[in-house]
């Protein structure tokens, strides 16, 4: 069967940033900054986006461009005949399945949470409401689970309409909307009056908040970010690699869908940041921040249902351009693994992902007793324990030292494959670094992880 290509460059971009921007902009990065400090966080962050997420992004989607082959099946075609790095294909499978395990019930949330902010459900409410709201629908595993199912649905239907003609066109219209809706909401958020603490908390500097921290924690939750806002190390952006054609270099590509997570980062930090500090509220962490303090602040806000409403058609746009591109791994896998039809591909993983998707949302409530990761965590926090801290960061060492190792693919395959094209070629002089330096500080990242988890 002939792979089927993107139509456009626009639309391998478009798409690659869909699968990287997602609730990990929108809602984690704000919150991470919040819980660091601001400003002197988000530098640390761009740093290491730089010089980790960007050339494991390049040699993703090098693997996925030579292969011409999802993660279930590249390595088998690159490695040298006798070796057995395609292992690895089960570990970028499951982490494609464990990330949609928790991302699907988040991604109900945010249905559920416009069509009531639309629905004016929270005008009236005092600040107890509203936190009563969530606490309520946690409560709730049917109403969760419908929100979880329709979202699946939708998702997948948009998959079984092909690449080009589901998936490129859809996620392409719905990250030019994500755009326009992000920049509106910033400016309004920035236009609030004492919004000006916001952008100073947000936008100056202060070393000093770090030190309060611990140096050691910021840096490595701003690693863990980069890993993560990426989706790297589960090959979830490598086969968009092999939906491409040799006529761009891929460090340029990677370049942009970088700037373009990135983007969304920070502006989803100019509509939230501003708009809690001209209502006086602590940035939250966690869920508390979007489902809790956000819509609080929409109801004491002129016009807040509608500035609700959008916010989280937002968050809902951002969270189904990763679910749509992840559905696309997975139903890759099916089809290369099994040679069978993309329908048939959706319809046996549609079953599968709602069943695999409930017992995250059973944890808020039939299967709250059930606390993997000590007293009061879920299991949503333990599927993402499981990506986050490891098969994200593993992950990503394979495809490094694959990429790098003569024992793998090797560099000079690597390099010539990532440099085939016009635009900016992968640096030669990076070549002892990437070998060298990254695979230990990506290993350091990993029992660094578990050390303050288990600390
Ligand atoms: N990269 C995805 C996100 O940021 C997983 O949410």
């Amino acid at each position: 069967m002939k792979r089927e290509k993107f139509g456009s460059r626009l639309g391998f971009i478009l798409i690659s940033a869909g699968c990287a921007i997602g609730l990990g902009n929108v809602w984690r990065f704000p919150y991470i900054t919040g819980e660091y400090g601001g400003a002197a966080f988000v530098l640390i962050y761009l740093f290491f986006l730089l010089v980790l997420g960007l050339p494991i992004m390049v040699m993703e989607f090098s693997v996925g461009r030579a292969s011409q082959k999802s993660a279930a099946l590249s390595f088998d075609v690159l490695e040298p005949k006798g070796t057995k790095w395609h292992w690895y294909k089960y570990g970028a499978m499951a982490g494609n399945y464990l990330l949609m395990m928790f991302y699907t019930t988040i991604g109900g949330w945010m249905l559920l949470y416009f069509f009531k902010m639309i629905g004016g459900q929270f005008e009236g409410l005092d600040a107890e409401g509203v936190s009563n709201a969530f606490g309520e629908l946690m409560g709730q595993p049917g109403l969760m689970a419908v929100c979880m199912i329709v979202v699946v649905a939708a998702c997948f239907a948009i998959c079984n309409l092909g690449l080009q003609k589901g998936v490129e066109k859809i996620t392409k219209v719905m990250m030019g909307l994500l755009f326009v809706l992000m920049i509106v909401l910033a400016v309004r958020s920035i236009t609030l009056p004492g919004a000006g603490e916001g952008l100073k908390f947000y936008l100056l500097p202060d070393f000093g908040k770090i030190k309060d921290a611990g140096l050691t924690e910021v840096v490595f939750a701003a690693m863990g970010q980069s890993f993560f806002t990426l989706s790297l190390g589960i090959g979830a952006i490598a086969i968009f690699g092999s939906y491409i054609d040799r006529s761009r270099s891929l460090t340029g590509e990677a370049v942009c869908v970088t700037i373009l997570d990135t983007c969304v980062a920070l502006i989803s930090g100019l509509i939230i940041f501003p708009a809690c500090f001209a209502f006086g509220v602590n940035p939250d962490s966690g869920p508390n921040l979007i489902f809790i303090t956000l819509p609080n602040i929409f109801n004491s806000m002129s016009g807040g249902r509608i500035w609700g409403a959008l916010f989280f058609l937002c968050m809902l746009f951002a969270a189904a351009s990763t679910i749509i591109a992840v559905f696309e791994n997975i139903i890759s896998f099916a089809m290369d693994l099994t040679g069978c039809s993309r329908t048939k591909a959706v319809i046996c993983n549609l079953i599968a992902i709602i069943v695999l998707s409930l017992p995250c949302l059973l944890g808020f409530n039939v299967l709250s007793g059930v606390q993997l990761l000590g007293e009061g965590s879920t299991i949503l926090d333990f599927e993402d324990f499981l990506v986050s801290n490891n098969l994200l960061p593993l992950g990503s060492l394979i495809y490094l030292l694959f990429c790098t190792s003569r024992y793998g693919w090797g560099w000079k395959n690597f390099v010539s494959e990532a440099n085939s094209g016009t635009g900016i070629k992968f640096p030669k002089w990076a070549r002892i670094y990437v070998s060298y330096i990254l695979p230990l500080i990506v290993l350091f990242i990993f029992v660094q992880g578990y050390w303050s988890i288990f600390h």
